[in-house]
């Protein structure tokens, strides 16, 4: 997905740390067999989640939309010691590839990887969370927002993708996604149980810190 000029984008590349091989060759199968390879997070943002995931050092970890599970390998890289990931997708025609990649990855013991829709899944998740991964269907971000919100520790982070949509939350005549988008951007500015930055990074991530 083109976010910054290709030369732009190269040097930004070129000054992050190396994408590991298993993350390059899971970008290469999706663009090669999956539908809409522009979801998965790639080099530069995936870089960011495990650093993120590094400094938290989480015990519990939640995504929301796994697609290749290129994300959620990034972030349990920064997974203490007996931590777990769990992530949800309701795609089950991925669920033998990327199961494969966690095996590849070291992460079977580490990864629960539920198939569902998450707004049934979350209610039932029995812990509390360092940090959660937003990166579902973008209508229900709010509702991801309020179901997550009780289950995350005081001080954890809260990380929601796409919050910029292309660019197409600063456009007249909305669509229902960046309606939605616009609406989950307000929601957080408004709430005072957290403090929030929109980092510009790739398609725009909102980093929520619940005070
Ligand atoms: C943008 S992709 C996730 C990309 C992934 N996090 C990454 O960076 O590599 C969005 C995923 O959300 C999943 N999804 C959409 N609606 C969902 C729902 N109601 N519950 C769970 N997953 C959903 C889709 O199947 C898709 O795989």
């Amino acid at each position: 997905m083109d976010f910054f000029p290709d030369d732009l984008q190269k040097y930004v590349e070129g000054h992050t740390s190396a994408e590991p091989e298993l993350l390059k060759k899971i970008t290469r199968d999706t663009n090669a067999k999956v539908m809409m390879p522009r979801m998965l997070s790639g080099h530069v943002q995936g870089r960011f989640l495990s650093m993120i995931s590094h400094f938290i050092k989480p015990q519990n970890i939640l995504e929301v939309g796994t697609y290749t599970g290129y994300s959620a390998i990034c972030l349990a890289e920064g997974l203490n010691l007996g931590g777990k990931l769990v992530t949800i997708d309701v795609n089950e025609e991925l669920e033998s590839r990327v199961r494969g990649y966690f095996q590849e990855a070291g992460l079977t013991e580490k990864i629960d990887y539920r198939i569902g829709d998450a707004a049934n899944i979350i209610p039932t998740l029995d812990r509390i969370f360092d940090l959660v991964f937003i990166d579902a269907d973008k209508e229900n971000y709010s509702k991801y927002y309020d179901l997550v919100f009780d289950k995350v520790r005081a001080g954890g982070v809260i990380l929601a993708d796409n919050v910029l949509w292309s660019g197409k939350v600063t456009k007249p005549k909305p669509d229902k996604d960046t309606r939605a988008l616009l609406e989950f951007n307000q929601k957080v500015m408004n709430d005072p149980r957290v403090e929030n930055l929109l980092l510009p990074i790739r398609d725009g991530i909102m980093m929520i810190r619940k005070i």
